[in-house]
């Protein structure tokens, strides 16, 4: 790998004097989903694929990009003098946001950089590229410049970057997961303290394997800021009746006593998930703490059919997967995983099912949708790192 990819620098900048390899992970969330900016409990882990980066300083203070997923972009250019997100700047937008907030934080970049990356995530496909591509630049600019700051405050810089440079107001999920990640570990996060606690991902004889829709989506264009007022204004509604600081406060009982204060039925069912799902995710991860596989997977399809009825993020994609997943024998728990909107589900499935579960639900996906899905069998990896 680390061949390829420094052969192509040297084939896109020239040479390679004074590179460094860098490498990001994605991530998957088992649960928890649209909670993390409902002050709510997440349980998502890093994965061993990501994206990795070549960089190297440059004199002056221009940028040059270049990704081998877009290779049809060829080199989009920029500089420390214009961080501005641009349209045609495309992904490119990411690396830029990051250098942007850690100007805003004081963190000035002294000079410029020529960066080439490659994912081998899925583009787009809910398991976030994006944080990946914003935690590798942190990293990249605190190895390069020597920036005091810790793996945690990557990951806010990055949400940072995000909401305030690309406009998705995104919650601090995906870019902690990534940050810091550890291997064969979820990380159980409560997003209101940002307290967390790692939980060893024991399985016993199953897997995590993730089935990806091959649906497009992008977070700026879907309805996640959509759903992420109505939760908003759902809370100011139940404030009214009740003390509370985020939806994540509040327990089934304690929301079904009061919820007749919200006044519209959409809102009511939005706020409903994200307090039951916030109760699942501890519950979930109480019953991983204590072996009980099949409670989570229990857990993990009541978190679909959430998503589905009352948070209205799946569509037509993710439900066929999940549904036909379902109705494979050896398979202990599936949901969509992620944003929604197209993306991925991820999957519990025992070890001696895992080959008749990606040929049946592959076989259904596309015979249904009309194109086919990919699978992959995923582990939980590390944070961010140097390749030696
Ligand atoms: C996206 C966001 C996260 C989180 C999930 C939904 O991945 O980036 O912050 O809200 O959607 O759980």
């Amino acid at each position: 790998m680390k061949e390829q990819l420094l052969a192509k620098f040297a084939d896109v900048f020239g040479d390679t004097n004074g590179v460094k390899v860098f490498f990001a992970p994605g991530r998957v969330n088992l649960i928890g989903e649209h909670t993390d900016y409902n002050g709510g409990h997440v349980f998502p882990c890093a994965l061993t694929i990501g994206t990795y980066g070549v960089a190297r300083k440059r004199e002056d203070r221009a940028l040059r990009f270049y990704s081998m997923n877009f290779e049809n972009l060829g080199v989009l250019e920029s500089s420390l003098d214009d961080l501005k997100p641009y349209k045609e700047a495309d992904w490119t937008n990411y690396p830029k946001g990051v250098m942007w907030a850690f100007e805003e934080k004081g963190m000035k970049i002294p000079c410029g950089m020529d960066i080439l990356l490659f994912g081998n995530i899925p583009n787009g496909s809910g398991l976030s590229s994006s944080a990946s591509v914003e935690v590798l630049t942190g990293f990249i600019l605190r190895d390069f410049f020597g920036f005091d700051v810790t793996n945690q405050d990557l990951a806010l810089i990055g949400q940072f970057s995000e909401n305030k440079f690309n406009g998705v107001n995104c919650g601090i999920m995906d870019q902690f997961a990534i940050a810091m990640g550890k291997k064969d570990q979820a990380i159980f996060l409560d997003t209101a303290t940002l307290q967390f606690e790692y939980a060893p991902i024991k399985l016993q004889n199953a897997k995590l394997v993730i089935a990806c829709s091959n649906k497009k989506r992008g977070l700026g264009d879907s309805k996640y800021n959509e759903r992420r007022s109505e939760c908003e204004e759902a809370l100011a509604e139940l404030q009214k009746v009740v003390k509370i600081e985020t939806l994540g406060d509040l327990d089934e009982a304690t929301f079904e006593a009061n919820k007749d204060a919200i006044k519209s039925e959409v809102r009511q069912k939005r706020a409903k998930h994200a307090v039951y799902e916030n109760q699942r995710t501890i519950h979930a991860v109480e019953a991983l703490k204590k072996q009980d596989i099949k409670l989570f997977g229990e857990l993990m399809n009541a978190s679909h059919i959430s998503l589905r009825d009352d948070y209205e993020v799946t569509g037509i994609e993710l439900d066929t997967l999940v549904e036909e997943a379902w109705k494979v024998k050896g398979v202990i728990g599936s949901r969509m995983t992620g944003a929604g909107f197209g993306g991925c589900t991820v999957s519990i499935v025992e070890d001696d099912a895992i080959e008749s579960f990606i040929e049946q639900v592959g076989k259904a996906y596309e015979a249904k949708i009309g194109y086919a899905a990919d699978f992959y069998v995923v582990e939980a990896g590390e944070g961010p790192c140097v390749l030696a």
